[in-house]
C-alpha cells in the first residue's frame, strides 16, 4: 500500500512536531535531517512527509495530494477549506492580536496592515469599526512605524518582536495552535491507518 502522506509546515512548528512524533513513538526522525529534500519517508516506509510552506498545507490536503496535514488555526481561519480537523496538537501556540505604536491614538477609521486580511476584516466588522485593511506579506510590525497603518493584526508568540519595535498589544483576536487536518475522503478510506496514528499523537499530548 502507498505510504500515508502527511503535509508538514516547514519552520518553527516542524521541530516541535518532530518531538511530538517521537513521544508518540512514531518514526519521523527524517524531519530533523538538515537537507533540502521536500519529500521524506519513515524508515519502514509507512509514512511520507511533504515539507511545505505553512500556508500551502491545507491546499495539499484538500486536493488529496496529502492524506493528513498539520496546520495553524490562523491559516485555516484566513481562507475557507473543506477539511476535517480531528485533533488539536497544542503546539505552535501563539495569539493573533491587534497592536499599535506604544501610546499612539487611533483614528475612527484606522488603516490596518496585516497578512490576515479576512480575519482582520471580520474582527473589525464584529466590533462595528470601519477599518481599511492593507495587505502585507511579512514584517508587519514595520507598518505603524513608518505611517503605512495605524494598527496591525499579527501573530505574537513571545512578544519580542512587538517590544523591540515599540509596539503594544491592544486586543486579542484569537488564540492559535496547530491542528491535524485530514482530507475528508481519505480519512474514511484510510481510517485503519489514520486512527492509530491519531491515538498515538493524542497519547503524547501533555
Ligand atoms: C511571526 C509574526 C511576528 C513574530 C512574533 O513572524 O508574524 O512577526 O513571528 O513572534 P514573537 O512574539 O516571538 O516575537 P515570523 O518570524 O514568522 O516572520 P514573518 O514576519 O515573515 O511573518
Amino acid at each position: 500500500m502507498s505510504p500515508l502522506t502527511l503535509a508538514i509546515p516547514k519552520g518553527r512548528v516542524m521541530k516541535q512536531l518532530a518531538g511530538l512524533f517521537e513521544r508518540a513513538g512514531v518514526d519521523a526522525s527524517c524531519l530533523l535531517a538538515d537537507d533540502r529534500r521536500l519529500v521524506r519517508e519513515s524508515a519502514d516506509g509507512s509514512l511520507r512527509f511533504l515539507l511545505l510552506k505553512p500556508d500551502d498545507v491545507p491546499t495539499y490536503v484538500e486536493y488529496g495530494a496529502a492524506d493528513l496535514g498539520v496546520s495553524g488555526r490562523d491559516v485555516l481561519a484566513e481562507r475557507r477549506y473543506d477539511l476535517y480537523q480531528p485533533l488539536d496538537l497544542g503546539i505552535g501556540r501563539c495569539r493573533m492580536v491587534v497592536a499599535a505604536k506604544k501610546g499612539a491614538s487611533v483614528p475612527a477609521l484606522p488603516r490596518v496592515a496585516t497578512k490576515y486580511a479576512h480575519i482582520a476584516a471580520e474582527h473589525f466588522a464584529r466590533e462595528g469599526v470601519q477599518a481599511e485593511i492593507i495587505y502585507v506579506q511579512g514584517s508587519v510590525e514595520l507598518a505603524p512605524l513608518v505611517g503605512l497603518a495605524h494598527l496591525i493584526v499579527d501573530l505574537v508568540e513571545t512578544g519580542t518582536t512587538l517590544a523591540e519595535n515599540e509596539l503594544e498589544e491592544r486586543e486579542l483576536v484569537a488564540e492559535v495552535s496547530s491542528v491535524v487536518v485530514a482530507n475528508r475522503a481519505q480519512f474514511k478510506l484510510r481510517r485503519r491507518e489514520i486512527e492509530p496514528l491519531l491515538a498515538a499523537l493524542r497519547g503524547a499530548l501533555g
